[in-house]
């Protein structure tokens, strides 16, 4: 929870009183900040460089027990990402064994042209509430507590005007912080039916409606590729289907993300090296359903639905194999090359009663779907395809407003022969290495008929290994902020 309050900032009482600063240009306009930002400049160690910081204690005729100066860096370089991330480190830094609340200060004084004080605000609250999150945890003892209380200081006018946009940010990172529990949770305890009903629990919350088909009702949809996937799982496979429906509702958009709660591979076993980190390969799954929950909360005035496949890729008698020919529920045959290449075939599924079943006038999918485009991106940036110019770029620019980046990315028309099958209509992979990206994206494009599509890779930025300003090491929660800020930006389309 994060309040605002405005007050003089010696009178502050709190364990930590955070304050950004800039080596370059005074960004508050208190001369008692100032006055202590200089002596803060005086301490050799302490530039201000951007990810530096600086704890002064007990200072003379200041409430708080300590200061905490995080630096920006040159105010020529500083960006909403700066301040998310000097709040992430402020706050995470916060976080010692005795601490139970700290407050960050919002500069007001020249911060440059090209960034408003309401986003400043945004982006320290958003960095501040996504850093101060305690992963579950396993061990007998645990070292760090989120903090209790954090608070925005910043001048009476802005506390009034920005309570409803920090309503919807703490919605949108709380739904981010779910997205990554359920990421972290270990595949043993996220079979699809658990994680079908832990998202429907959290979904209906919210007054969103929740349905969950089991096998039976997969079956009846006739979604073959589905139930292909999931037939080595002694755990059956589930579809979540969650619907967010406001009054007079302008349209639809779906969203479907994938839900393989462990990708073992299947008969073409993943090996040793590749296969221990296969529990995130439901983190399109977790971004989707976290994103419909904060879109429920924000009141979006548009229908917003999420479908998510939930399937568990296993090995054992029972599995589909290399060389079958399933068909999905849009009547397509599909030959299966790889059993690796499962969430495609899900999607696939998905994609088609998704389009079928609620005609939106936009569909996104999200995935960790390919090794290849971590190969081709990194870990940091997404790959992001659609056949449609304006939605990729919306999309592409809602990632630059909210740095969860993604990458434009080809779907060539003559690599599609890269898909023909001998005895189906297609296979799941195509002959060779290359490309793997753009030709499971172009695979995924043959389940979604002539609805306006866009599909997001994000097998890189899913989980990062180390933590960052703002993260703690673990699931990333990627995509949740990505997709709220999209659906707002459709909203006024
Ligand atoms: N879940 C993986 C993709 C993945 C890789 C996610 C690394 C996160 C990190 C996906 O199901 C997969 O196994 N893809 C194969 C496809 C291949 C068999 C055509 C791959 O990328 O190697
Ligand atoms: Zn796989
Ligand atoms: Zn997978």
């Amino acid at each position: 929870m994060i309040k605002l309050t405005s007050m003089e900032p010696t009178r502050i009482q709190t364990e930590t009183l955070i304050i950004p600063v800039c080596p370059d240009q005074a960004i508050h306009r208190s001369k008692a900040i100032r006055a202590w930002i200089r002596q803060a400049l005086a301490v050799h160690t302490f530039q201000a460089k951007k990810g530096e910081d600086l704890a002064l204690h007990h200072l003379p005729d200041v409430k708080a027990s300590r200061i905490l100066f995080v630096g920006l860096g040159n105010q020529a370089d500083v960006t909403l990402e700066s301040y998310r991330q000097a709040a992430g480190t402020g706050i995470r830094l916060s976080q010692h064994a005795a601490a139970g609340d700290a407050v960050l200060v919002v500069p007001d004084g020249d911060t440059g042209a090209d960034l408003t004080r309401d986003d400043i605000l945004a982006a320290m609250a958003e960095g501040a509430l996504l850093s101060n999150h305690a992963p579950s945890h396993y061990k007998s003892e645990h070292q760090t507590l989120p903090l209790k209380s954090i608070r925005l200081q910043t001048d009476t006018a802005l506390v009034r005007k920005s309570q409803i946009a920090l309503k919807r940010t703490t919605a949108i990172c709380t739904s981010t912080l779910l997205a990554r529990d359920w990421v972290n949770l270990p595949a043993n305890e996220k079979s699809p039916d658990q994680l079908a009903r832990l998202m429907a629990q959290a979904a209906r919350r919210h007054g969103i409606k929740a349905t969950i088909l089991d096998e039976k009702k997969i079956g009846a949809l006739k979604m073959g590729a589905l139930l292909a996937v999931g037939a080595g799982s002694a755990h059956p496979p589930r579809l979540l289907l969650l619907e967010y429906h406001p009054p007079k509702a302008r349209g639809t958009i779906a969203l479907v993300g994938k839900g393989v709660t462990f990708d073992a591979g299947g008969l073409n076993l993943k090996p040793t090296g590749s296969i221990e980190l296969m529990k995130i390969d439901m983190a399109g799954g977790a971004a989707v359903a976290a994103s419909v929950i904060a879109t429920a909360q924000t009141g979006a005035r548009q229908r917003v639905v999420g479908v998510i496949p939930l399937v568990e890729n296993m090995v054992s008698g029972e599995a589909f194999r290399p060389g079958d020919i399933v068909r999905s529920t849009n009547g397509r045959t599909i030959e299966i090359g790889n059993t690796d290449a499962e969430g495609r075939l899900i999607l696939a599924d998905a994609l088609a009663y998704a389009a079928k079943a609620y005609r939106p006038r936009v569909m996104i999918d999200m995935a960790t779907l390919t090794g290849a485009c971590v190969v081709a991106l990194g870990e940091k940036i997404a790959g992001l395809f659609s056949p449609d110019d304006a939605l990729r770029d919306l999309i592409d620019q809602a990632g630059r407003d909210v740095y969860e980046r993604c990458w434009p990315m080809p779907l060539p028309e003559d690599y599609r022969e890269l898909l023909k099958s001998e005895l189906a209509d297609m296979r799941n992979i195509g002959p060779g290495r290359w490309g793997g990206a753009i030709v499971a994206a172009l695979f995924l494009s043959e389940f979604t008929g002539k609805t306006r599509w866009a599909h997001i890779d994000i097998a890189g930025p899913a989980y990062h290994k180390k933590s960052s300003p703002y993260g703690q090491p673990g699931a990333t929660g990627f995509g949740v902020r990505l997709l709220c800020r999209t659906i707002a930006a459709l909203e006024t389309q």
